[in-house]
């Protein structure tokens, strides 16, 4: 993850007052949310309390921050429109239902609100998508269940999302897994 942490600023540069970061993991966002964050609803179903960097990074968080271990594709406990921003980064790959997650995810940001992502995916086309497409069931079972060649794109906007940004770069590393999805997406109403 070290590779990617150079990324995480820019994608969560728009963030502001109360975020739902869905796949919170280790807590490698924390230090590079904008100060018009106020406070974080941090939500993964697998908790990462054991790495030893996890309590450091807590502790130095300029907001409160509120865990929460369920999956965001079983069905959210949140009032609808309570967020103001929906975080995901590198998240949507893992979810099992990720569409399912997504209109959660909707569901619970407050019309208006923001949804900042970057995320890994299927390249738009051509010779590395058709590779994705025929390593992912290996990749995975050896990936706890990482995809590596979901559609970002229409999966934001199938879930009713309105994309306000989005762009498609290579990062470094192996093709397959670089194929990086940055965007901002609103919940119009
Ligand atoms: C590749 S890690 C990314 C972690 C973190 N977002 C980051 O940028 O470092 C994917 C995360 O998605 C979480 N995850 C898996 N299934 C999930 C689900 N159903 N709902 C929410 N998060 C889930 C995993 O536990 C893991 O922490």
């Amino acid at each position: 993850m070290r590779r990617v942490n150079e990324l995480r600023p820019d994608a969560l540069c728009e963030a502001r007052g109360e975020v739902l970061e869905v796949g919170f993991g280790s807590a490698l966002n924390l230090a590079f949310y904008p100060e018009a964050v106020s406070k974080l609803v941090a939500l993964d179903p697998k908790p990462a309390d054991e790495l030893p960097a996890f309590a450091d990074r807590m502790e130095a968080a300029r907001f409160p921050v509120e865990r929460c271990g369920l999956p965001a594709d079983g069905g959210l406990p949140f009032d609808a429109g309570r967020f103001d921003t929906v975080v995901t980064t590198w998240t949507l790959c893992s979810i099992p239902d990720a569409r399912a997650a997504l209109l959660e995810m909707r569901r619970v940001l407050r019309p208006g609100g923001r949804y900042c992502f970057i995320e890994h995916g299927r390249a738009p086309g051509g010779r590395i998508a058709r590779w994705q497409d025929r390593l992912d069931p290996l990749w995975c079972r050896i990936a706890d269940g990482c995809h590596m060649n979901r559609r970002i794109e229409e999966l934001v906007s199938g879930a009713g999302f309105e994309i306000q940004g989005f762009e498609h770069f290579r990062h470094e590393g192996p093709s397959l897994l670089s194929q990086m999805f940055r965007g901002v997406a609103i919940r119009a109403n």
